[in-house]
């Protein structure tokens, strides 16, 4: 269903990104992988794959023109774009400087601001396209030690809103995928086993953390036109975290610890 699509994915070297750019790579879109790292040889992409692995900071306009300027002249206009590149930082609300928050408000929301800005004309022009914002569930709730991050989420849950609004009518469907937790280097301390990072997720549904490989199926849906109906939803993979507090403590409920 995204065969032959031309797609940009943001934050493709590492976590959700790199599965995103992968899956859509193997379901035969032409997948323009970036992110600010330096990016060299296929990056997440098959050796054999038609698509590129370059260089974008999502918060410099002047990398989007460079970005859409290569996809337009090697592969025709871009019809899918996946704003997932983010950054996180803990702190107390009242530790938290105003640097902070625009450091993270500039990646988080304003870099896919802008990749809308630079890259939705394309898709108008052809009437065609499906924007997917990476946000979370802290775009849902709230959570202490992350209020600058939470707020960049909220603003780019809107952002999503506001989006689908103004671009349903012009042939483009904007979405919202919501992780939980994800065993990513985000949020996940490199010296831990997986039981040990499962261990912090018990107490919800699924009683484990995500995969970065069961957001990007919810992406491949709203990228591909087997959500074609979908404008300014939300899709949340969380493992239930949102659902509710289990208590696995109480008598005759399984307990994995
Ligand atoms: N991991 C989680 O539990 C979790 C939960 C909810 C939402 N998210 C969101 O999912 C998205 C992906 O996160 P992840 O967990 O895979 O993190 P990650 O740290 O593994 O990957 C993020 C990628 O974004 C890139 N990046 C950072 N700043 C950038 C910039 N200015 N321009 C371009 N690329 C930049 C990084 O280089 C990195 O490759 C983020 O938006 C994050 O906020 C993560």
């Amino acid at each position: 269903m995204v065969k032959d699509r031309v797609a940009i994915v943001t934050g493709a070297a590492s976590g959700m990104g790199k599965a995103i750019a992968a899956l859509l790579d193997r379901e035969g879109a032409i997948v323009i992988a970036t992110d600010k790292v330096m990016a060299d040889g296929k990056g997440p992409l098959a050796d054999n794959s038609p698509g590129v692995f370059v260089t974008l900071d999502v918060t410099r306009a002047e990398d989007w023109a460079e970005v859409a300027a290569l996809a337009q002249a090697r592969y025709g206009p871009p019809s899918i774009l996946v704003n997932n590149a983010g950054i996180l930082h803990f702190a107390s609300l009242l530790e938290t400087s105003p640097e902070q928050v625009r450091a993270i408000m500039d990646v988080n929301f304003m870099g896919a601001f802008l990749g809308i800005r630079t890259i939705a004309p394309f898709m108008v022009r052809e009437r065609r396209g499906a924007i997917v914002n990476i946000c979370s569930i802290d775009a849902t709730k709230a959570t202490n030690g992350v209020a600058a991050y939470a707020s960049s989420k909220w603003a780019l849950r809107g952002l999503t809103k506001a989006a689908a609004m103004e671009l349903g009518p012009l042939g483009i469907r904007v979405n919202a995928v919501h992780p939980g937790g994800i065993s990513t280097p985000m949020v996940r301390d490199g010296a831990m086993t997986d039981a040990e990072f499962d261990a912090i997720y018990h107490d919800i549904p699924l009683q484990r953390a995500g995969l970065s490989e069961e957001v990007a199926e919810a992406v491949l849906y709203l990228a591909s036109e087997r959500s074609s109906y979908c404008a300014g939803t939300e899709i949340v993979v969380d493992g239930g975290a949102t659902v509710g507090t289990y208590y696995a403590q109480l008598p005759g409920y399984p307990d994995p610890r």
